[in-house]
């Protein structure tokens, strides 16, 4: 990011944190306005993103982007939408803390864009696997449904969207995306029955008429042709040439099917009912009451609902009104009976929406899979678009509700912001000094508090029995919260502001600015009776709801309320990051700055509040590693390398730059730079210093050549010595891994898992075996063979014995043979020590040829010591051997 300071001048600051004059609102759109001309729309304010709709492809969404900005450090790289969703992606896989994407602007600047380009980031970025792979296809997929739905033309928007969405995106614990949930907010239902010139009516139902098979018109009772139907040409512009709803049509019915719509009928029949409803038209009879004329609709609709004609018809002619108790059902006039048929097309509308919601929401549910114990290491990102703060010439209850919610994340923005500021503070060990800021509590207090709030004043005057008008309200509102320094009508504001308010207008001062609603409108203060139980057989059929105060919301304002605070909620528990987007003008033209229109954004976004509360402190702040690498050729000292601790290579670094105590801190970890002018004069030095570098810089390439070259060879080394270790180590593992499982299998008849065990038994006892045989044929020793070996370890035991003795008789001479004939008749049986005997050969003499026996002693317990000359041995030994039994145990010892 650094890298583009020189280039100041030109194409501006890339943060406005660097902006010299932060207070200025001029110099912030001078800044915006220079980057847009260099088609450079996203800038930061810290680390919120600003964006400015370029109306046109920039080319800047390629996956050579996305690569870019993968897994880079935020100043790394110019601004983008990308390095947020890097930025949030990878603190949730780090910190395992889930995230959350607020992207807030006006209609047309650009909030859908970038959910989808921040979606489709994931889609590439994120690892895959066949499961992810469909999640991916169902969370791009949701879109265009949800589009043709939630979406219509207006007049600054050919692709308006007319409800909030907050969708979570569920990663498991590889980053994968795994699931999603969508909460949509304030759906526009209005625009099903009503839209000003120059808008349509949400897509679906052009796109049916366009696209729609013959068959399936024909079996939904409809026509080709959209000028048939009152409700798609109030805003006299049914075709438009930018959109080609044919098109539309073919996209959503795929999206449709990746979703797990594949029997859509049941939904395309809500949307033709909803039609037909619009051309129900009455008459009315003498005394003045409604009457249905088109009885034609009335049959399709019966038919399309699966209701009875004639309860459909009642329905919209009569109203109940219950008084004491007690349901009295009186007739319509016309003008109520128009209303009642098109508050029930906006609440079947309005039904079938969230039904859509719930069932793309069913197709996305994260199907936990038990077995890989991962479902609880799931985090989740969120993605919020929703309208920004909205002032129009008449503002109703619809833009109170849209700006009652910015004005919630307002106060989230500005908690959340400064508790981070704060926390980095601390951790860096930095004096914390408070921030002087415009804290909206107090506004969000005048919308919301229990009792006093416009919200529960409203519900109360809408549920009051009696005579409830707008002008009841307004009364009851300027009665209840008058002295409240945000809120102002006709009646309490001076002489001078007076002008400026109608006498049913009453106006807030909100954060971001003055709102004046109006709070006229057709007043309906009884209700307006609608068939209730009797057709809510049909799945989105609504149970048909009172119709009250037309500044009254078709929900009631307090459900909003709660609904809010839940998704306040959900924020609160995430770590936010934010997409402040603006429109660059009313045309939708490419390249033009309406300078204007973008300063009211600018205002209405709190964009100069967010640069003041984030500019409180410090201009510029970065890790001592980075500053470092980054200014080190400034100073003789830290130039070309400092060995020491970054931390005092920067403080020897900025001592050397001259910086005066006042104008930097240094932290834990980073240095803190409190004027961009400190940081702009270190830059400007740094490039007269590269300049006077330059000289040198063809020695510099030469070292830095070879000093590359040996880095890729000494890494292609440590490569091959690494897949070497791992080779081997892989293999030693998988012989562990085969012996074990051999092993345990060793007793099963051989198959894959035991083979190599057994082989290896076999192979290791006959090695055994060839080490260990017997010596000779009395030597009975034999190893112990697995049993896989038994018979053959018999066979050799035998072949083993037979090849002894073979060999043992071929040794055998004649003589020996006689001898030992003789000797086992003499002894075998007879004598203990004859076995031994066996295998010698009885000799003449043992006393070799050195020294004659002068005697013998033979010590015969029976008989006592026997002292034999040598002449005699023999013949005493062959006379004492015929009593054998006699002397068994003479012991012989010989002397001189
Ligand atoms: N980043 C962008 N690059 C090019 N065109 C864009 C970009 N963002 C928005 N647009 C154009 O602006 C139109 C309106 O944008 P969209 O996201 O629908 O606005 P929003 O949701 O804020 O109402 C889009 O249809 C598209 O033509
Ligand atoms: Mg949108």
């Amino acid at each position: 990011m650094e890298s583009a300071l020189t280039a100041r001048d030109r194409v501006g600051v890339q943060d406005f944190v660097l902006l010299e004059n932060f207070t200025s609102e001029a110099a912030f759109i001078e800044n915006l306005r220079k980057r847009f001309k260099e088609n450079l729309i996203y800038t930061y304010i810290g680390s919120v993103l600003v964006s400015v709709n370029p109306y046109k492809d920039l080319e800047i969404y390629s996956k050579q982007h996305m690569e870019r900005y993968r897994g880079v450090s935020f100043y790394e790289v110019s601004p983008h939408l990308y390095a947020i969703a890097d930025n949030s992606y990878r603190s949730l896989r780090i910190e395992r803390k889930d995230q959350c994407i607020l992207i807030s602007g006006e209609s047309g600047a650009g909030k859908t864009e970038a959910t989808k380009k921040i979606l489709q980031y994931y889609a590439v970025t994120c690892p895959a696997s066949d499961q992810v792979e469909t999640v991916k296809d169902r969370l791009l997929q949701s879109n265009p449904v949800l589009e043709a739905f939630g979406n219509a033309k207006t007049l600054r928007n050919d692709n308006s969207s007319r409800f909030g969405k907050y969708m979570d995106v569920q990663f498991d614990y590889k980053g994968a995306p795994v699931g999603g949930h969508i909460l949509n907010y304030l759906l526009e239902k209005s625009r099903v029955v009503h839209q000003n010139h120059g808008e349509r009516n949400f897509h679906i139902f052009y796109q049916l008429l366009e696209g729609g098979e013959d068959d399936l018109l024909r079996r939904l009772g409809l026509e080709k042709n959209p000028q048939q139907y009152h409700y798609l040409v109030k805003g006299q512009c049914a075709r438009v040439s930018s959109i080609s709803d044919k098109n539309d049509w073919k996209v959503v019915r795929r999206a449709l099917s990746v979703i797990n719509f594949n029997d859509n009928e049941d939904l395309l029949s809500i949307v033709a009912s909803v039609l037909h409803l619009g051309n129900v038209q009455f008459a009315a009879d003498e005394q003045g009451n409604a009457q249905v004329t088109t009885e034609n609709q009335i049959k399709y609709l019966a038919r399309l609902l699966g209701v009875e004609g004639s309860v459909l018809r009642e329905a919209l002619i009569h109203k109940t009104i219950i008084a004491k108790g007690e349901e009295l059902v009186s007739p319509l006039n016309l003008e109520q009976a128009a209303y009642a048929r098109d508050a029930l097309a906006k609440a079947v509308y309005g039904r079938t929406f969230s039904w859509l919601v719930n069932k793309i929401n069913k197709s996305l549910a994260y199907k936990v899979n038990l077995s890989l114990t991962c479902w609880r290491s799931a985090t989740v990102l969120g993605l919020l678009d929703i309208y920004g703060f909205e002032v129009f010439q008449h503002n109703s209850f619809e833009q109170f509700c849209i700006n009652y919610c910015n004005e919630k994340l307002q106060q989230l923005f500005i908690e959340l912001t400064l508790k981070s500021e704060q926390e980095e503070y601390e951790s860096e060990g930095i004096a914390w000094e408070p921030v002087q800021y415009f804290n909206n509590k107090i506004i969000c207090d005048l919308v919301e508090e229990k009792f006093k709030g416009i919200i529960s004043i409203l519900d109360e005057e809408c549920l009051r029995p009696g005579d409830a008008t707008d002008m009841t309200f307004l009364e009851k509102l300027e009665e209840t919260v008058k002295n409240h320094p945000h809120f102002l009508t006709h009646k309490l504001a001076d002489q001078k502001t007076r002008k400026s308010l109608g006498r049913e207008e009453f106006r807030l001062l909100h954060y971001a600015g003055e709102v004046t609603y109006s709070v006229t409108g057709k007043c309906y203060t009884t209700t307006t009776p609608l068939p209730d139980t009797r057709v809510t057989s049909h799945p989105h059929f609504p149970p048909l709801q009172t119709v009250t105060l037309p500044f009254s919301p078709p929900i009631s304002s307090t459900q909003f309320k709660n609904s809010l605070s839940k998704l306040m909620e959900i924020l609160m528990s995430k770590e936010p990051s934010y997409i402040r987007c603006i429109k660059p003008n009313d045309a939708k033209q490419a390249g033009r700055f309406d300078e204007v229109l973008i300063r009211h954004q600018v205002k209405y976004l709190g964009l100069m509040e967010n640069l003041r509360v984030r500019r409180a402190g410090f201009a510029y702040r970065r890790k001592y590693e980075i500053f470092l690498q980054r200014y080190k050729s400034l100073c003789s000292e830290t130039w070309p390398t400092w060995e020491g601790r970054p931390h005092d290579g920067v403080a020897v670094l900025v001592k050397h730059l001259g910086y005066k105590q006042e104008e930097y801190k240094m932290g834990r970890t980073k240095i803190f730079i409190r004027f961009p002018k400190t940081l702009f004069a270190t830059e400007d030095a740094l490039e007269i210093r590269k300049q006077s570098l330059g000289k040198s810089s063809v020695q510099c390439n030469t070292f830095l050549f070879l000093l590359s070259s040996a880095i890729t060879i000494q890494s292609w080394w440590r490569g091959t010595q690494g897949r070497r270790i791992a080779t081997k180590k892989k293999w030693a593992v998988e012989t562990i891994r085969r012996f074990i499982k051999g092993f345990i299998y060793r007793n099963y008849p051989r198959c894959s898992e035991n083979e190599y065990f057994l082989d290896y038994i076999r192979y290791s006892f006959l090695m055994n075996l060839k080490r260990n045989l017997p010596k000779n044929v009395l030597d009975k020793s034999w190893p112990t063979p697995p049993p896989s070996l038994y018979e053959v370890s018999q066979l050799l035991r035998q072949l083993c014995m037979q090849n002894m003795v073979w060999s043992y008789c071929k040794r055998i001479s004649p003589e020996w043979k006689q001898q030992k004939v003789v000797a086992s008749e003499m002894f075998k049986g007879k004598k203990d020590n004859y076995p031994q005997s066996v295998p010698r050969l009885f000799i003449n003499t043992r006393l070799g040829d050195t020294f004659s026996l002068s005697f013998l002693v033979i010590s015969v317990p029976a008989i006592g010591d026997v002292v034999l000359q040598s002449d005699h041995v023999i013949e005493t030994l062959t006379k004492t051997a015929m009593s054998a039994d006699k002397i068994n145990n003479v012991n012989i010892s010989q002397g001189r």
